[in-house]
C-alpha cells in the first residue's frame, strides 16, 4: 500500500512547498533541479485522460495491467511524457485532465499500475479555452456533479493519494461551493489558485476565500498564485493559513526560491552561479531528452537570464540553441 506522503508533509513539514503544475515547463530535468533547491512535491506535465483512454483504456481499463500490456502502453507518448526518477523526484504528483469520469477512470488506473507516481492530481483551474470548451479544467468545476463523479473515478481506480487543483472560482462555482460539495470524498491535498477564470493569470489572488476553505478541507491546502519572492511567499502563507504553497512562475529561472522559503533567507545568486545552475540543468536534459531536449530548454535559458542586468545579447544566442556544446560555448564567452 503506497504512504500517503501528503499526511506525512502535513505532519513534519511547513510550510510545504510544491512546484506547481506548468505545462511545457515541468519536465523531469526541471522537477529535479527544483527538489534539489528544496521543493517537496514536483507535479508532472499534464496528462490527457481522454488519450490515455482512446489509445490504451478500452485495452486495459478494468483489468490488472500485464506484463506484455504495460510494455506497449510504455511506448505511449502521453506515458512517456510522465516518466521519472523516483530517487531524483520525491514527491512526484501526476496531473490530469478531461472531462469524462470513464476516462479518468482508465487513466488512473493505468498510471497507478505503469507509471506509479507518488500520488494522482485532478486539473479543475485550467482556463484556456479549449480545454474549458471540452467541459475540462475550469470548465469541469463550473459542473459540481460531473466534477464529483470524476473525482469518485479516480479514488475507485487507484491506491495512491488523490489531490486536486482548483480556482478561486469557476462560472459560478466559488472554491468554497465546490469543497463543500465533495466534502465526504477522502481527498489528501487542494491546491487553490487564488484567482477566478475570469481573471485568468493575473491580478490578485482571492487569499481570504483560500482561508476559508479550511472550514471545508480538512487535507493539505496549497495556496497558489503569484508568490514570486520570499516577502510575498510570507504574505500569503499568514494571509491564507495555508499548509504550503504551490509556486509556479515565480520559480521559472530562479528555482532557488524554493531554498529562499525554507530558509527563510534572501538569496542573490551572481550571474555566474546562475550561468552554472543553467548549465546543470541544460546538461541534465540533454543526458534525459538528447538535443530535442536543449530546444526546448530555450524558454527556461531565457527566465534564468531574466533578472540579470545586461543579458540582452546573450538572451539573443540562447534563443538559438541546438546541442548541448551552443550552450556551454555561450556560458564559457
Ligand atoms: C505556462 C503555464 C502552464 C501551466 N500549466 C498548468 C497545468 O498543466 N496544470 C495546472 O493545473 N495549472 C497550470 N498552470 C497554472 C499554474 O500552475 C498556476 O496555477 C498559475 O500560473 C498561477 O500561479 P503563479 O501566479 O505563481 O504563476 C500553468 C501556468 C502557466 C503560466
Amino acid at each position: 500500500m503506497p504512504i500517503n506522503f501528503w499526511e506525512k508533509l502535513k505532519k513534519k513539514t511547513k510550510p510545504i512547498l510544491a512546484l506547481a503544475p506548468l505545462a511545457g515547463f515541468t519536465d523531469s530535468a526541471f522537477r529535479q533541479i527544483c527538489k534539489q533547491y528544496g521543493a517537496d512535491v514536483l507535479y508532472s506535465e499534464m496528462a490527457s485522460t481522454a488519450a490515455l483512454f482512446y489509445t490504451l483504456g478500452r485495452v486495459e481499463a478494468g483489468r490488472a495491467v500485464g506484463k506484455n500490456a504495460a510494455a506497449k502502453i510504455l511506448k505511449n507518448t502521453t506515458i512517456k511524457l510522465l516518466q521519472f526518477d523516483r530517487q531524483a523526484e520525491k514527491y512526484y504528483v501526476v496531473q490530469m485532465f478531461g472531462s469524462e469520469p470513464e476516462h479518468f477512470a482508465a487513466a488512473a488506473k493505468i498510471i497507478t499500475e505503469v507509471v506509479r507516481p507518488d500520488g494522482l492530481d485532478i486539473n479543475f483551474g485550467c482556463p484556456v479555452p479549449k480545454v474549458v470548451k471540452q467541459g475540462a479544467g475550469c470548465g469541469l468545476m463550473k459542473d459540481p456533479e460531473r466534477a464529483r463523479a470524476v473525482i469518485e473515478a479516480v479514488l475507485a481506480n487507484t491506491n495512491l493519494p488523490v489531490s486536486i487543483k482548483i480556482r478561486a472560482k469557476a462560472g459560478e462555482v466559488t472554491a468554497l461551493d465546490f469543497l463543500k460539495h465533495i466534502s465526504d470524498l477522502p481527498i489528501a491535498a487542494v491546491m487553490i489558485h487564488g484567482r477566478t477564470h475570469a481573471q485568468g493569470f493575473t491580478g490578485e489572488p482571492d487569499w481570504k476565500m483560500i482561508k476559508a476553505a479550511r472550514k471545508y478541507f480538512k487535507g493539505v491546502i496549497l495556496a497558489n498564485g503569484s508568490v514570486n519572492d520570499l516577502a510575498k511567499a510570507k504574505q500569503v502563507l499568514k494571509l491564507s493559513g495555508a499548509d504550503g504553497l504551490g509556486l509556479a512562475r515565480g520559480i521559472l529561472g530562479r528555482p532557488w526560491l524554493f531554498k529562499e522559503i525554507k530558509k527563510d533567507k534572501q538569496i542573490d545568486l551572481q550571474p555566474k552561479a546562475v550561468y552554472k545552475l543553467a548549465l546543470e540543468h541544460a546538461a541534465l536534459v540533454y543526458k534525459l531528452k538528447g538535443k530535442t531536449g536543449i530546444v526546448e530548454l530555450r524558454k527556461h535559458l531565457v527566465w534564468y537570464m531574466s533578472g540579470l542586468n545586461g543579458a540582452a545579447k546573450i538572451r539573443e544566442q540562447l534563443v538559438k540553441v541546438n546541442n548541448l556544446a551552443d550552450v556551454k560555448k555561450i556560458f564559457s564567452a
